[in-house]
């Protein structure tokens, strides 16, 4: 495979996510991870603390980059000539909503949906899970990068000092 795209919100990136990022980048030459910006979806991370988290968990993959995008996926992948978009299917929960945004996206942009099932690991995680648990004083160790865990904490406890 040439170039894919691993398109998402990512806020924050979960190990579930990098997992993903990690087996593309074993079959594509070139991996995008693309971060949507939303402006009607509020969150945690902004977009730009999203990309430089996603950079630093990504610098040990060479051929990952990190990107964002605004509207259509599809236009993205248009304009830098992406055939695919690889996305994680963690349950069958997952399934009817990926399968239509894939068929969507084959519709509007000819682009092909091809997904990696997740690692058992982390098929119960999601980054809402994980936002929701750390905001409750939850640990999430394991469960996200070590790049995140710092920023979660100064995020949720802004006095901590550690
Ligand atoms: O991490 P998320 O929020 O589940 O990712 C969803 C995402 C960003 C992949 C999806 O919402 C998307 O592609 N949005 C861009 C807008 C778009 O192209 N919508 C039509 C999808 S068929």
């Amino acid at each position: 495979m040439r170039v894919a795209v691993c398109p998402g919100s990512f806020d924050p990136v979960t190990n579930g996510h990098l997992d993903v990022f990690r087996r593309a980048s074993v079959l594509a030459d070139r991996v995008i991870v693309a971060v949507l910006i939303n402006k009607t979806k509020s969150s945690l991370f902004t977009v730009e603390e999203r990309i430089e988290i996603l950079r630093e968990v990504v610098a040990d993959l060479p051929n990952v980059e990190v990107d964002s995008f605004y509207g259509l996926l599809v236009d993205y992948c248009r304009e830098r000539d992406v055939p695919a978009i690889v996305k994680g299917l963690r349950a069958v929960s997952d399934f009817d909503y990926e399968l239509q945004m894939a068929q969507m996206n084959y519709r509007l942009g000819g682009v092909e949906t091809l997904f990696i099932s997740t690692n058992p690991l982390y098929s119960y995680l999601s980054s809402s899970l994980v936002k929701e648990v750390a905001t409750h004083g939850g640990s999430v160790e394991g469960l996200v990068p070590d790049a995140v865990l710092g920023r979660l904490r100064a995020k949720l406890e802004p006095g901590r000092s550690d």
